[in-house]
């Protein structure tokens, strides 16, 4: 039987009828999810191909932190040691045209999806932030904020050259600079969790964030190597979604978008990464957050 999606759908914390939506009616092309809960879908798999079974106009907001092709053989420093800067195969650059061409296929799909009143973020350095942030106006979204997350305990430059790479932008916008978006203004003006280190009374919160690198408690679960801080996707959450939105993150990686959203509470969430590795390890970080609330309630 083929699945429809009503115009309601996605208001309430049914992440069902858009698993369904997915997989389809033909079981030989089905996409399922490898792990789910009511409000949770990891997908292992090519976020292009799944995100073009995606119905049009339903995501509240997207996270992503796409590869930033800048595994290049050279070498960084790491715990004080020098180490490769590869990431993964995921990351390497299949040159300037081919990568452009990559950001612009995701971003288009992004845009598909998301809601009028929907928002994006998009995270990189300058490997990458431009190609996006060009991209971006280029397909007709409005930039609303460029963040810069400043990490106070960033790798110093081994080899002395140029100044020590101490940040990373987060590009975050809207599909039209009229569209009515979702800022939750009072709890990033007041500071909302007790981690957050940008907390300053009574003052609006500044684009210059300050949030360290994860901690290794947020690695017990497995070690992503770009793995985000859960202060940082806290935040995002946030400030720009409510209970019941629909997050998606196209490139899961350790899963922190799916933990913060959790962390911050009712909100639905889908994760998408190529490597089953790292589904697998967010499905195990979620699972410890779903036992530890359950022995506080
Ligand atoms: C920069 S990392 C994301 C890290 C994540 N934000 C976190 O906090 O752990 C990018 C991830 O995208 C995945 N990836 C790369 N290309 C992809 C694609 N075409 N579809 C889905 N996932 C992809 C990689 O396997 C990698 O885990």
């Amino acid at each position: 039987m083929e699945y429809t999606i009503r115009e309601d759908e996605g208001k309430d914390l049914v992440m069902e009828p858009l698993i369904a939506y997915i997989a389809g009616n033909n079981t030989a092309t089905s996409i399922k999810p490898v792990y789910k809960t009511e409000e949770t879908a990891l997908y292992n798999g090519d976020c292009l191909k799944i995100m073009a079974r995606f119905p049009d106009n339903y995501v509240d907001m997207i996270f992503a932190d796409p590869p930033y092709n800048l595994s290049n053989d050279g070498i960084t420093c790491h715990a004080g040691k020098m180490v490769s800067v590869n990431k993964g195969k995921w990351d390497k650059s299949d040159g300037f045209d081919s990568d452009v061409e990559f950001h612009e296929k995701w971003i288009t799909e992004c845009r598909r999806i998301l809601k009028p009143s929907g928002t994006i973020w998009i995270s990189g350095t300058s490997h990458s932030i431009y190609q996006c942030g060009f991209l971006l106006q280029k397909l007709g979204f409005h930039i609303l904020n460029d963040i810069a997350w400043f990490k106070p305990n960033a790798a110093p430059n081994l080899a002395c050259t140029t100044f020590a790479h101490s940040h990373e932008t987060l590009l975050w916008a809207k599909k039209d600079r009229k569209a009515k978006h979702i800022f939750n203004y009072d709890k990033m003006k007041s500071g909302v969790f007790k981690e957050d280190k940008m907390k300053m009374p009574d003052k609006q919160m500044r684009s210059v964030w300050s949030i360290p690198t994860p901690p290794p408690e947020e690695k017990t679960f497995g070690k992503h190597p770009t793995q985000k801080p859960l202060a940082l996707l806290k935040r995002i959450v946030a400030s720009s979604t409510n209970e019941g939105c629909l997050i998606l993150d196209p490139f899961n990686g350790g899963g922190t978008t799916g933990i913060a959203a959790k962390m911050v509470g009712k909100r639905m969430y889908i994760g998408i990464d190529l490597e089953k590795e790292y589904i697998d390890m967010t499905a195990n970080r979620l699972k410890a957050i779903a036992r530890q609330a359950n022995l506080f309630t």
